[in-house]
């Protein structure tokens, strides 16, 4: 099982190119399966959720064929992908598959829309807490679907098609406003989705989704409308750049000091955390490359904050363990609340094997900064916990490893090269 080994105590100083977004990409390519005619997506990140997704679509009978590299291109541009569902040879999702990767859960939607039934594993358990789909059920029964559990299957069927209706979260929800806006696209009749989450990825899928012959208007707003159309057609698009990956690195940048460019960052997707980046005393700049990221002056430190995770627009929970680490070593004490996910403070015992002082109380963390932390092994847990533990090494005194990586590799592409090309001393040991 690979490693990561670094030694703190190094600035980042340097370019490092922000890919295309994972939160996107994964309902990108399951949108694929709304068509019989060939989707075309750039920028796809080289990623393992990716790589999983692949197979779990080819297990329906998708053909993915990945591009290889033009030329002038390196490992910096996406991948581009052209995936065929032109026929869909089995409509379950066995839970082999689906148990490794929630997202896959969402196949349920475009494969009852188009196919009339599907059958598609629950997820089962999480390494956040539960993260239950009776939401995401709940939007495909309101567009007439019937619904039954059968043996830890959720089966969907909907023979003559499926009807527009007016379907309210009572909660935000990313996967569930993803999966009523596709089975929606091929529905009979408008639908209008109420509470829907904002979240940028919603809005790019939303566009692709218009490439296809949709009609969705107001993705990225609270009420987003579709008509549906009796079919959707091949398109081409880029996926938009990933601002949880933007994010952790301006917090990487904030750790360690410096001064680093994330190149193709967008501001305006991630305003929330940078506010709170300003808010510590670090310096962003937007430029018409991405956005700088600067903290000189180490010996002054970093002022503490106070924060609380909420869909978007504000501070997303999927940064919520990185500015943890950025906080251990404030000048102060910092508190960070989550309401988005329970359990999702798994970081937190680990961050304290290297020194940090942190308190939970519920959804409540109180964080007192302290001088110096003390590499040490650690254990990454989940996806974004995992990187936490690399922003916490960055500014540790000496070196940590960290063990259980292939949690980083499942949503950050060639983390070890790109901070390793700013100047960190980090190095992946196989094996
Ligand atoms: C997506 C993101 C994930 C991010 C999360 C919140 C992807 C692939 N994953 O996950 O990285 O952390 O949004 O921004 O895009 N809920 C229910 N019932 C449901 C569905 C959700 O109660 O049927 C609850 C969840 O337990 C959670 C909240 O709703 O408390 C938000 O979850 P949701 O937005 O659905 O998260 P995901 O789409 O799974």
């Amino acid at each position: 099982m690979d490693r990561i080994r670094i030694v703190g105590g190094r600035n980042l100083n340097g370019t490092i190119p922000i890919s295309g977004a994972k939160n996107a990409t994964l309902p990108l390519m399951i949108a694929s399966l709304l068509t019989e005619q060939t989707l075309i997506l750039d920028n796809v990140p080289r990623l393992a959720d990716v790589a999983l997704l692949e197979r779990i679509l080819g297990n329906h009978g998708v053909d993915i064929m990945v591009s290889g590299k033009r030329s002038g291109e390196t490992a910096d541009h996406g991948q581009t992908l052209h995936i065929s569902a032109s026929r869909i040879v089995d409509t379950t999702a066995p839970y082999e598959l689906v148990s490794k990767m929630r997202a896959s859960f969402w196949v349920l939607a475009p494969l009852v829309a188009r196919m009339g039934e599907a059958r598609v594993s629950m997820p089962g358990g999480c390494a956040i807490g539960t993260r239950p789909v009776d939401l995401l059920i709940m939007a495909i029964a309101q567009l007439g679907a019937e619904i039954e559990i059968e043996s830890g299957y959720v089966v969907a069927r909907a023979p003559h098609g499926l009807r527009g209706a007016e379907i309210v979260f009572p909660k935000v929800t990313v996967g569930g406003t993803h999966t009523a806006m596709m089975a929606a696209s091929l529905a009979r009749g408008t639908t209008v989705i109420e509470n829907a989450a904002r979240e940028p990825e919603v809005a790019d899928v939303a566009d692709c989704l218009n490439k296809m012959g949709a009609r969705i208007s107001g993705a990225g707003s609270k009420q987003i409308v579709i008509e549906g159309v009796a079919k959707l057609d091949g398109a081409r698009h880029a996926v938009l750049p990933d601002r949880i990956e933007t994010g952790t690195y301006a917090m990487a940048t904030a750790m360690a000091g410096g001064d680093v460019l994330l190149q193709n960052a967008r501001p305006e997707l991630l305003q929330a955390a940078l506010d709170v980046l300003v808010r510590t005393g670090v310096t962003v700049t937007p430029t018409n490359q991405g956005i700088r990221i600067a903290r000189n002056g180490v010996s002054h430190g970093l002022a503490p904050v106070d924060v609380t995770t909420a869909p978007f627009p504000e501070f997303p929970t999927d940064l919520q363990a990185q500015l943890m680490a950025l906080m251990t070593r404030a000048r102060g004490t910092s508190h960070i609340t989550e309401t988005i996910f329970e359990n999702r403070f798994m970081h937190v015992g680990e961050l304290t094997r290297l020194g940090a002082r942190i308190h939970l109380d519920g959804e409540r963390a109180t964080i007192e900064g302290v001088p110096q932390l003390k590499g040490a092994p650690v254990m990454a847990t989940d996806l974004r916990a995992s990187v936490s533990l690399v922003i916490a090494a960055l500014a540790a005194e000496g070196e940590t490893i960290v063990n259980r990586v292939y949690h980083l590799d499942r949503g950050f592409e060639r983390l070890e090269e790109k901070l390793g090309r700013c100047g960190a001393a980090i190095e992946r040991l196989s094996g």
